[in-house]
């Protein structure tokens, strides 16, 4: 059987027992049990001359192999390129994009140097999936190589419309190492339909199954939507789990009886922090009945530090939210409880259980696992509503959520009012058909789909 390899720019490494990891690592890890391999990227670590030799270690069973980032790479690779270019171009926030040619040139010298200490660790017939726009270079530096082996790439992201994209410098070049993959997997129909868009549009590439089969760039190779899910049933029993009881008595007992609505997000532009922050200061003032019964908590642990962009979006975050508690709150309640540090999965899905309503409402996003954790760990007698941004690859799924527009403050407002009265027998409706999805597209339905299509490959004309 083929050994799996999995590379991507953050490598987790999963203490025992996989209380840290998030969704998408416990699948992945999984996978990498089920079929043996490694995975591969950046360890984590900026260090001057850093070793071209993969630091190779073992843990909880999975072996990993990673690569410290010199300066000049952090830099122009990560917070450059992918962080300053590609992240704000994908999730259509071209006015945020900055563009350096130094920052293109780190990205592609990081990627063919991840690629020339992979190339060492590959046997013939393993399979490479690679994951997010950090590494899109990298089957194009293997194949350079001479690596045959078939490789898959995942986009977590949103794909941008073909007007967005254009705006890059490089599309050309980063849409046709795309092609150096067998099979290019996004997350939902939106994303598919803007890449062929591209391809259509763009390149003189053909269809060759009306959808899925691409002949561009000389190669041929397959697109599709892979939907991410997460570990359900994991979630379902991290939620009631015995270990979160301290804290989330203390979570409750500070409510005192109060409605609690819930929001998680890392600390970033695109998750659309400040918008709902004005809807929630629209409930209160559209609703006084509202005061004193309802707490917002917004966990929004920062990220990315060394963008400018995130110190901008963090100080405006700590401005609106203290604005409206300054002019909402009383001596006896805060309206938002806006905290800057992060919670273990496990503590989360216990907060997750407790808040009536998860306010999930980002400007853009790939997919959005935190709507999917807090339905999978409500309380199926008493179930919470989930709000969910259109603009999310969630929203394609989760039918049954209230679906809202964050940049339409107003009508999230006034969809929180809902939620917050809505009937016990609607929201078991609601939650009843969301769940039945979640399950049905896991995270291993996930990883198995897309590796069943990968094994299929080469594809031919
Ligand atoms: C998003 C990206 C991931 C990334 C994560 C955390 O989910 O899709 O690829 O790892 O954010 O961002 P960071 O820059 O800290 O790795």
């Amino acid at each position: 059987m083929s050994r799996l390899v999995v590379v991507s720019n953050r490598v987790t490494k999963v203490q025992q027992g996989g209380a840290q990891a998030g969704g998408l690592a416990v699948g992945l890890l999984g996978a990498l049990e089920e079929m043996g391999g490694v995975w591969f990227g950046w360890s984590g670590n900026v260090t001057e001359d850093p070793s071209d030799e993969p630091r190779m270690s073992t843990s909880g069973g999975i072996a990993y192999a990673t690569l410290d980032l010199s300066p000049e790479d952090y830099d122009e690779y990560y917070n450059g390129f992918s962080n300053s270019m590609l992240w704000p171009l994908f999730h259509y926030r071209q006015d945020l994009m900055e563009f350096h040619l130094s920052s293109y040139q780190g990205y592609r010298r990081a990627n063919a140097r991840f690629a020339k200490a992979l190339k060492g660790l590959l046997e013939p017939d393993d399979l490479v999936w690679v994951h997010d726009y950090h590494m899109i270079p990298l089957a194009e530096e293997l194949r350079r190589l001479g690596v045959r082996n078939k490789m898959g790439f995942f986009l977590h992201t949103p794909f941008p419309s073909h007007q967005v994209l254009v705006v890059l410098p490089q599309h050309r070049e980063i849409v046709s190492a795309l092609s150096a993959y067998d099979v290019v997997g996004f997350q939902s129909s939106t994303d598919l339909r803007t890449f062929s868009h591209y391809i259509r549009f763009e390149t003189s590439g053909v269809f060759l199954d009306e959808r899925h089969l691409i002949r561009a760039f000389r190669r041929t190779f397959h697109a599709n939507k892979f939907p991410i899910g997460i570990d359900t049933e994991n979630i379902e029993a991290m939620a009631q789990s015995p270990d979160n009881a301290v804290r989330v008595e203390r979570l409750v007992r500070s409510l005192r009886g109060r409605k609690l609505i819930i929001g998680v997000d890392r600390l970033d532009y695109s998750k659309g922090i400040v918008q709902r922050l004005h809807a929630f200061e629209l409930l209160l003032a559209r609703n006084p009945d509202w005061h004193n019964k309802v707490v917002f908590l917004q966990i929004a642990p920062p990220t990315r530090e060394d963008v400018a962009h995130y110190g901008e979006i963090r100080h405006l975050l700590e401005t609106e939210a203290g604005r409206i508690n300054g002019e909402y709150a009383e001596f006896d309640w805060v309206p938002i409880r806006y905290l800057n540090r992060g919670f273990t999965r496990q503590t989360l899905s216990g907060f997750f259980r407790q808040a009536c309503i998860g306010l999930v409402t980002p400007l853009r996003d790939g997919m959005n696992l935190v709507a999917k954790e807090y339905v999978a760990a409500q309380n199926s007698a008493d179930p919470g509503v989930l709000v969910l941004s259109r603009f999310a690859g969630a929203a394609e799924q989760l039918t049954n959520a209230l679906i809202v527009n964050p940049y339409d403050e107003e009508r999230v407002a006034a969809t929180l009012g809902r939620a917050l009265e809505m009937t016990l027998k609607e929201r078991q409706g609601r939650w009843r058909a969301t769940m039945d999805v979640i399950r049905r597209h896991d995270i291993v339905a996930w990883r198995k789909n897309f590796l069943r299509v990968l094994n299929r490959a080469p594809f031919t004309a």
